[in-house]
């Protein structure tokens, strides 16, 4: 059976951008209340997750199964990442993605989008930027696949700029790939261009 790539991550991007806002709230609370906040969060995964690992899938247990995923330390509480949600689809290509992370089989990544994935403000472009974070986590989580990453964000450009020449930016055969347009496609709701062509970059990637 072919295997359809690459999978998109818009509901974890969207996660992202609800992460970004909560880093500015953040910015204003005091480290008691942060570490408040902190507390309730884990609090909450702690019972979500513990409910997921006791899941049976086939013959294994989610724990077994996803055992290094499931210890990552939340820093948005559950309620706040299922906000960020709007649509979820039947997420079979990323099923795919995941089967292959599980069995060993190597995996690429790549992520395109503005500065934020770029790596604006980060410490260290490269290493403590998300994409990189990410990278890292999904090594450390999968460690029997080998996990390469490709960073293909332009600062300051749109969705509209990387739909005419994604193959520049992205490698063929791709598995899995985040897409970040959270700022620089504009948050103007009545903008009727936009939405459209960012679909026929989403459509053009799933092709
Ligand atoms: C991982 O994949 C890359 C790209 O295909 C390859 O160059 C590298 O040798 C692989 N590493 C291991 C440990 O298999």
């Amino acid at each position: 059976m072919p295997r359809p790539r690459p999978a998109l991550a818009a509901a974890l991007l969207l996660a992202l951008c609800g992460a970004a806002a909560a880093a500015d709230a953040a910015a204003d609370m005091s480290d008691a209340a942060k570490e408040r906040s902190r507390a309730a969060a884990s609090e909450q995964w702690h019972g979500r997750l513990h409910r997921l690992a006791a899941l049976r899938v086939d013959d294994f247990s989610v724990a077994d199964l996803l055992g290094p995923v499931l210890r990552h330390r939340y820093e948005l509480p559950p309620t706040q990442v299922k906000k960020s949600l709007v649509y979820l689809g039947a997420n079979q290509r990323l099923r795919r993605v995941v089967h292959d992370l599980l069995v060993g089989r190597p995996i690429s990544i790549g992520a395109i989008g503005g500065s934020i994935t770029h790596g604006a403000k980060a410490s260290k472009i490269g290493e403590t930027d998300w994409f990189s974070l990410v990278t890292r986590y999904m090594r450390d989580a999968f460690p029997r696949s080998n996990v390469t990453a490709r960073n293909g964000a332009l600062p300051a450009t749109p969705s509209a700029l990387m739909n005419m020449c994604l193959e520049t930016y992205v490698d063929s055969g791709i598995d899995l790939l985040f897409v970040e347009y959270c700022a620089n496609d504009g948050s103007d709701p009545h903008d009727r261009v936009k939405p459209k062509v960012y679909e026929r970059l989403l459509r053009k990637i799933l092709q």
